[in-house]
């Protein structure tokens, strides 16, 4: 079969986080999609082990979801949301509230999860205006988040790369430490018993600022982008405790652990951890439209509409926030969620990821293995004096191989679709072994 990129030019589009001169050198084209498994150009099919980007949790191209795409599109294509509404977004923001833990029931719809963070972090400013707390505006972060790309979520996010060429970005900004440690989490089955103490470095951020400037902390339950960090026992816990008592917002960044990744709705139900405001995109819509949302608690919201003079409360919100296609896509995956129970499906295959992945432990190269809910990693050992350069090999060979993984730095993570089969769990460790057996 002909490759579609010998008779395209790849020349014009400028690829987002790709390492743009590679990826033209040795192009990988996808043409089609159907459950777990794409089509590449070349005809061979490749599992899809991360979710496209930890967001198709339904699979790809589920009739449901494009049958509602497209009569959606036939019936009402767009229509703004501001001023304006239609009735399936309402309907969405409640189905949204309903699932969400109790007291967050007030929902802000945007197009992306780094529209998300922005967002959150604007709520946050506003209701402490609000309240008559304007002076609290600093956000804390944490070392190795990842909360898209956008000014605040590159700001509160602690990945170097990602804000080395942007200049000083928003002020004030402060940063947890990371969570991960290798002497004592290295092999954790799901989440490893040390580290709950690194929240308190919260409280000395906390006595050096003083609590009055703060106005909120934002974490992801586990850490995806930086290379799926999980959170010790206790941690998330110990970071509510500190921030409610400090009266700093919590807002979890959900936008890849929501809707299933880790076998619940939320991963603050999974955790029984509950925040002041929920970042969510991606699973939303199973990843076949954009759409994200921001879920507050109705307090928040109250807040700052109280305090408002009667016009508009908050200057805030995008062209597309609450997109009728968006909304009857989402619809849509809820209702596949709930109807196929994926998220209990998830929370079953669990075990059967987390013994495939640890069933590499003594594979070349392997210097750690960690997982929980449908997500894992193997972190490698980095080339000496070359790093990232294993783990990107091992992606280029598994990809060949028929497997798409994701990798950072030189950690593999995997979070397949929650409709993966077992032999296709097996399948995926057992292309991953290969690679690493054959890697210098
Ligand atoms: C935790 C988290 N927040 C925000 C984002 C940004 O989402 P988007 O790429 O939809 O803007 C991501 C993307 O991976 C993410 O993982």
């Amino acid at each position: 079969m002909t490759r579609l990129h010998n008779e395209l030019s790849l020349d014009a589009y400028w690829m987002p986080f790709t390492a743009n001169r590679a990826f033209k050198a040795d192009p990988r084209l996808l043409v089609s999609a159907s459950g777990t498994r794409y089509r590449a150009d070349d005809g061979r099919e490749v599992l899809d082990g991360i979710s496209g980007l930890w967001c198709c949790n339904a699979g790809h191209g589920h009739p449901r979801i494009v049958e509602a795409i497209a009569n959606q599109v036939a019936e009402l294509d767009y229509a703004t949301a501001f001023q304006v509404g239609h009735p399936k977004v309402f309907a969405l923001a409640e189905r949204l509230a309903d699932m969400a833990p109790e007291n967050i029931d007030a929902v802000f719809f945007t197009n992306s999860g780094s529209e998300s963070v922005d967002t959150a972090l604007k709520i946050a400013l506003a209701y402490h205006h609000a309240r008559g707390e304007s002076e609290r505006t600093r956000f804390v972060g944490r070392e190795r988040g990842y909360h898209g790309a956008g000014f605040g979520g590159t700001s509160v996010g602690g990945i170097g790369n990602n804000r080395k060429h942007f200049g000083p970005l928003l002020p004030g900004v402060l940063h947890l430490p990371q969570t991960y440690d290798h002497e004592h989490q290295a092999f954790s089955r799901g989440q490893p018993e040390w580290g709950a103490h690194l929240a308190d470095e919260l409280e000395r951020i906390v006595a050096v600022n003083h609590a009055s400037t703060i106005a909120a902390v934002i974490v992801e339950p586990f850490a995806g982008s930086a290379g799926v960090l999980i959170p010790p026992v206790g941690y998330l816990e110990r970071l509510r405790e500190i921030t409610a008592k400090h009266g700093i917002l919590l807002i979890f960044d959900e936008v890849i652990t929501a809707f299933g990744r880790l076998g619940a709705g939320f991963a603050a139900e999974r955790f029984g951890v509950v925040p002041d405001l929920i970042t969510i995109a991606k699973g939303l819509t199973s990843g076949a439209v954009p759409m994200g949302a921001v879920l507050a608690r109705g307090e928040i919201r109250k807040t700052i509409i109280d305090a408002a003079p009667d016009a508009i409360e908050l200057f805030h919100g995008y062209t597309y926030s609450g997109h009728p296609v968006s909304a009857a896509a989402a619809h849509a995956a809820l209702d596949v969620y709930r109807d196929e129970g994926l998220f209990e499906r998830s929370r079953t295959l669990e075990p059967v990821l987390e013994d495939a992945l640890h069933g590499l432990r003594d594979k070349p190269h392997v210097r750690d293995i960690r997982n929980l809910g449908l997500v894992g990693a193997v972190e490698l050992e980095p080339r000496p004096g070359e790093p990232t350069a294993r783990a990107t090999e091992v992606f280029v060979r598994a990809f060949d191989r028929g497997i798409l993984v994701r990798t950072t730095a030189d950690i593999i993570a995997v979070a397949p679709p929650l409709i993966v089969v077992e032999d296709e769990i097996a399948t995926l460790a057992a292309v991953l072994g290969d690679v690493l057996d054959g890697l210098d």
